[in-house]
């Protein structure tokens, strides 16, 4: 945002926003005055509780279902922020999903679901975006630094992370015409579900000690990479993936 753009109220869609990293940026991005579309496809009940506590601190939020894999969603997702909070200043592409097994074994359906989700689901909000987003606006795109790591089993998942970032330094050049950016920011391992399920405390144990702090990135960790971005102050950044995982890789 620009300094007079700061003085306009801005609204972000925050996609995923019922639990974990985007529960964080919407209560972040809300205390920062940011009125919040908290969205969320399966967890109403935890999705209402992120808007309770947004209001009962005294912000402004919804909380709206829609399945991102579905190719209709973009659009009603940002015709229920413009109907009901306003023009959208933030696109926080955060929803996703991660099905690891190795490549022998990843079926068509498990692909198909996290490219549905994490792949296409974004590029129809960019699109939406790019037509509906303000002057000066902001794209924050979720990639994972696991596409550097190379693991074995992340090969699905990690693929449609490494195109979502080709995507987002093209529609970077594509938007700044209107003073928007696109950026996306590569998590490493972070403390909620998607990354806890199926992980032996072994596991864990081993994954922390891959950085130099010794310890999980927690979503604040990346609520505030995302505050950065919604801030005047991030202006020049532009089509740049952020990596922000404590030095991991
Ligand atoms: N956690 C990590 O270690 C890590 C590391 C690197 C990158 N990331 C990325 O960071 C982002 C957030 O991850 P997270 O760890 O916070 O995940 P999470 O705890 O599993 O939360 C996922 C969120 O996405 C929503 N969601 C799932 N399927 C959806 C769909 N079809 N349509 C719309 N929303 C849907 C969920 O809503 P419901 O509650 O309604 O299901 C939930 O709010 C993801 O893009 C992930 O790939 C995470």
């Amino acid at each position: 945002m620009n300094n007079s753009q700061h003085q306009q109220k801005q609204v972000a869609i925050v996609t995923g926003a019922s639990r974990g990293i985007g529960a964080e940026i919407a209560l972040t991005l809300a205390t920062d005055g940011i009125a919040v579309l908290v969205n969320y496809a399966n967890s109403p009940e935890k999705a209402e509780s992120v808007v309770r506590e947004i209001e009962h601190q005294g912000g402004q939020a919804i909380a709206v279902q829609a399945d991102l894999s579905h190719s209709e969603a973009a659009r009603a997702l940002f015709d229920k922020a413009e109907n009901t909070l306003g023009k959208v200043t933030i696109l926080v592409n955060n929803a996703g999903i991660m099905e690891l097994s190795p490549v022998a074994e990843v079926t068509d359906a498990s692909f198909e679901r996290q490219l549905s989700l994490n792949l296409l689901g974004p590029f129809r909000l960019i699109r939406e975006a790019s037509s509906r987003l303000a002057d000066n606006g902001r794209i924050i795109n979720f990639s994972s630094s696991v596409v550097g790591l190379y693991q074995p089993t992340y090969a699905a998942y990690a693929a449609t992370k490494a195109a979502l970032e080709t995507m987002t330094k093209i529609a970077a050049k594509e938007l700044g015409n209107r003073g928007i950016t696109v950026n996306a920011i590569a998590p490493g391992p972070i403390a909620t579900e998607l990354f806890l399920s199926d992980k032996s405390e072994e596991l864990v144990e081993h994954i922390k000690n891959m950085n130099p702090f010794k310890r999980l990135g927690e979503p604040e960790d990346i609520a505030r990479v995302v505050r950065f971005f919604s801030k005047a102050e991030s202006a020049w950044i532009n089509g740049q993936v952020i990596r922000a995982n404590g030095g991991i890789i």
